[in-house]
């Protein structure tokens, strides 16, 4: 069989098709394997003309033909599937060959693979790829890790595909073993943390402020003009125009027919669950994948909201100002949580040894992605002074921008807070903001009680040493 394709692709699915279909549409002849041959044949059916594009349910057909080192992907679901893909391939793979995940598979397991496929020769990536469908078809953001030596064989293709901002292509080496995949599920992280953050925004406006739908829409559509300009703010402007096309009523929007209970697939949890472990303080992220799992109870929530009689303080204030703090408020903690983020990706840098470019996390976040927005721009100076500062909030630029929107988050806080309206992720963001700043944390507090029930022992402020005392020598 005679080696003409440039790249596999195992899942053809929506995502895996329209990745390779933009891999075609560059000049590369590409094939995809299915074990439908419904699917074999729609990708080839949906191949524009002049590109390469074959559908097979043959996957020894598949490796035969593709150019060597073999570049394969797999879209398909993480975990188990992941594996099964593997094993399958494995009797028709040889040494170099490169085969990349390109799905939300767990660090850990990514690791492992790598490990499981390193003795036989094979070079295994682990890489996000962001932006859903269209991003696929048109220009994702990608987050290759793994060997770095392998990593040009992958690269003109890659950057070929890519989304691109200010003519750089949103794809970069990211660093070592499962770094692709770590960098991925801190984007998801950071995803959930604006998402929620966006939600509350809009909790104020519509619980708080009685905006309607076409109010919200316009509020949202002025923000994405301006310094809030991001896919997720974009969207979320689109929703709140989008009409139900299951009542009647043609003045009906989708958005409040839509049951209160967010879905999850993990990478969220992952993110803070790593953090954690590390330990790496990143709340806004942890309050996001909490008011998810809160959002779950719903029957439960029902019956408190009657138990406790939970009634909205309307808000009334001058709108413009309203909307101006709201903003701020939004800026400030989305700032907060991509700096959280960031914070974690330059822990795992040196502990998990993983290298991760943070410069590059930056600027491939900027298209393609999910979390793409013009604030990111914000972090350029301070990773071109420091590309391994540990915090971003620690740069000079980033503290100018915070103070300037410091006012407004201050106020929106006190407001929701004051009229019942939850805003978890934003106050964790000025909690965390305010924490982070402090000289002196009550922590001496804790450290004094851990030690006076668990002879725990602390440190001193005026010399050196461990501590222990005997406490309640006074006490009862
Ligand atoms: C992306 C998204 C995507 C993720 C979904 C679902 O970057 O394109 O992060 O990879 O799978 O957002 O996530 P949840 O179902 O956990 O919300």
């Amino acid at each position: 069989m005679e080696a003409t394709f440039d790249f596999g692709m195992i899942g053809i699915g929506v995502m895996g098709s329209n990745l390779l279909l933009n891999i075609a549409d560059n000049g590369f002849a590409v094939i995809g394997f299915d074990l439908k041959q419904e699917r074999a044949d729609k990708l080839e059916a949906a191949a524009p003309s002049g590109t390469v594009v074959k559908g097979t349910i043959n996957i020894e057909e598949m490796v035969r033909s593709l150019k060597k080192p073999r570049k394969i992907m797999m879209l398909v679901p993480a975990g188990k599937p992941v594996d099964d893909v593997i094993n399958n391939l494995l009797p028709y793979l040889e040494e170099d060959d490169i085969l990349i995940d390109g799905g939300n598979s767990f660090y850990k397991d990514t690791q492992k693979r790598i490990e499981y496929l390193q003795p036989k020769g094979i070079h295994f990536f682990g890489m996000g790829v962001s932006g859903g469908e269209a991003g696929a078809r048109f220009g994702p953001s990608m987050m290759p890790g793994g060997d770095k030596e392998a990593y040009r064989y992958l690269q003109p293709i890659l950057e070929a595909i890519a989304a691109k901002v200010d003519g750089k292509p949103c794809v970069a080496y990211m660093g070592n073993g499962p770094a692709g995949h770590y960098v991925k599920m801190v984007h998801n992280g950071i995803e959930y943390a604006m998402m929620q953050l966006i939600s509350e925004a809009y909790d104020i406006m519509k619980r708080g402020a009685g905006y309607t739908n076409e109010e919200l829409h316009a509020v949202f559509l002025k923000w994405n003009a301006g310094s809030l300009q991001s896919f997720l703010i974009e969207i979320t402007a689109e929703v709140f125009r989008t009409l139900d096309t299951e009542t009647a009523d043609d003045k009906d929007y989708l958005v409040d027919h839509i049951l209160d209970k967010a879905g999850s697939k993990g990478t969220g949890k992952w993110t803070s669950q790593d953090a954690m472990n590390l330990p790496v303080s990143i709340p806004t992220i942890d309050m996001a994948v909490a008011m998810r799992d809160l959002s779950v109870y719903k029957n439960e929530r029902v019956e408190a909201s009657k138990l406790y009689g939970t009634e909205i303080t309307k808000l009334t204030l001058p709108s413009t100002e309203f909307i101006q703090d709201l903003e701020d408020a939004l800026y400030f903690s989305f700032l907060i949580a991509y700096a959280q983020g960031l914070s974690l990706l330059a822990k795992v840098s040196v502990d998990y040894k993983m290298e991760i470019p943070m410069p590059d996390v930056v600027s491939i976040w900027k298209g393609g992605c999910i979390i793409r927005s013009s604030l990111l721009y914000q972090f350029d100076k301070a990773y071109a002074e420091n590309s391994t500062l540990s915090n971003v909030l620690l740069h000079q630029s980033i503290a100018d921008v915070l103070k300037q929107k410091e006012a407004g988050i201050r106020k929106i806080v006190s407001l929701a807070v004051n009229s019942k309206i939850p805003v978890a992720a934003m106050s964790s963001a000025l909690a965390y903001f305010d924490a982070y700043c402090s000289e002196r944390l009550p922590v001496n507090l804790i450290q004094a009680q851990r030690d006076f029930f668990g002879a725990h022992t602390y440190q001193r402020i005026d010399k050196e040493g461990v501590f222990h005392t005997e406490w309640n020598v006074n006490g009862s």
